[in-house]
């Protein structure tokens, strides 16, 4: 049975500020899905929250990129802004960048990981869900997961995965994409990936079948609105276990609260720290970032789970870990590499403040 599973998030406004979702968005949200799946446009639904991010989690038969689908995103999280408008949530339809729907979510600010797929005897689905970072916070997790042989043994001792895969890599500057073999071309991918701001991965195959193993969110809202409207909080998608990863094998690169772009104001370095769904609040200074992970057996497109994966005591010292790194970070203050450079800084004043002194500079 050939199944899509789209996972298609918005920011659509905060409580308290931007620290996280308000319980009658979630419920709103319910409502809109819910409706849909009994009109039978979707097999199944998981609505939920990361942080001040509302994610609707959908399997459906329509394939990707799908009008009827992204319209079903679209409405459901307008007429969410709506309810946040009432209760004059924080940031109410930030993430909507665009008055009118027109064929498709991509590019009009709400992030959007898809993929199709023919449904194994076995189908397990690990969902990634950030707050306060960018969507190059999943290119190192990738490599771990897919190309690294200390994370995963799997690419060493199981015969379906010894071939390897294939990284497809977007450069969200340019507008271009290129596609490495790995191993074979690891050296060639780091040079790119190891740049998150700008080389991001998007999707990965199996190369010995093709089969599409992990899909991620690329959208970079500051490049869509060249302005200020927030980070783009990615989410990604990974199949597991047989040819691809064990679940342990996708969990494990989140063992280190690695240091992402986002966190306060999007201007910041700063660890991603493995949480449980309820631990989604990024409270202290508007942090540090968080990442989710929803697992789900799929049963004929059915959503059997979902598993809160980073509930698991395993992951409390990566946590205890973070917040040790976010006070390190802290201790910096405006300062690099704890605030960003300049150009990939989300708020600035640099351009008011280079006006005032206009004539104080001298040549040297
Ligand atoms: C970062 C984030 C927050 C806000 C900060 C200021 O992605 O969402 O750190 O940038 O709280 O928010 P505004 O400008 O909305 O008052
Ligand atoms: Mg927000
Ligand atoms: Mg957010």
């Amino acid at each position: 049975m050939r199944i899509t599973l789209s996972l298609i998030k918005a920011d659509i406004g905060g409580y308290v500020g931007h620290s996280e979702s308000h319980p009658d968005i979630l419920a709103k949200a319910n409502e809109c899905i819910a409706k849909a799946k009994k009109e039978g446009l979707l097999v199944d639904y998981h609505v939920t929250k990361c942080g001040d991010d509302l994610q609707l989690i959908m399997t459906h038969q329509q394939g990707e990129n799908n009008e009827k689908i992204h319209k079903l995103a679209w409405d459901t999280f307008v007429t969410c802004t709506e309810v946040a408008k009432k209760l004059k949530l924080h940031g109410a339809g930030q993430d909507l960048l665009s008055d009118a729907f027109s064929g498709n979510v991509r590019g009009m600010g709400p992030g959007v990981a898809e993929m199709e797929f023919e449904e194994r005897p076995a189908e397990t689905i690990i969902t990634l869900m950030a707050d306060k970072t960018s969507a190059g916070a999943w290119n190192m997790p990738l490599y771990k997961m897919f190309a690294d042989p200390f994370n995963t043994i799997g690419l060493v001792i199981a015969s379906n995965m010894h071939t390897g895969f294939a990284f497809e890599v977007h450069d969200v500057k340019e507008h271009k994409k290129i596609t490495f073999n790995a191993p074979d071309e690891i050296y060639d991918l780091l040079v790119f990936i190891g740049a998150t701001s700008r080389y991001m991965v998007k999707a990965v195959y199996h190369r010995q079948s093709g089969e599409i193993a992990a899909a991620s969110s690329t959208q970079r809202l500051s490049l869509i609105a060249e302005r200020y409207v927030g980070k783009d909080d990615p989410v990604c998608i990974v199949r597991s276990q047989g040819q691809f990863p064990a679940v342990g094998e996708v969990l494990e690169p989140f063992t280190l609260p690695l240091l992402v772009e986002g966190w306060m104001r999007g201007s910041h370095h700063g660890p991603l720290m493995p949480v449980a769904v309820e631990d989604s609040t990024p409270t202290r200074f508007d942090g540090p970032p968080r990442v989710v992970a929803l697992g789900f057996q799929l049963s004929a497109g059915r959503l059997v789970g979902p598993r809160d994966m980073f509930a698991d005591k395993s992951f409390d010292p990566a946590r205890h870990q973070a917040n040790e790194v976010a006070d390190f970070m802290r201790r910096h203050g405006p300062f690099e590499p704890h605030r960003l450079p300049l150009e990939e800084m989300e708020y600035t004043t640099m351009p008011e403040v280079m006006k005032k002194l206009e004539g104080r500079f001298i040549n040297l």
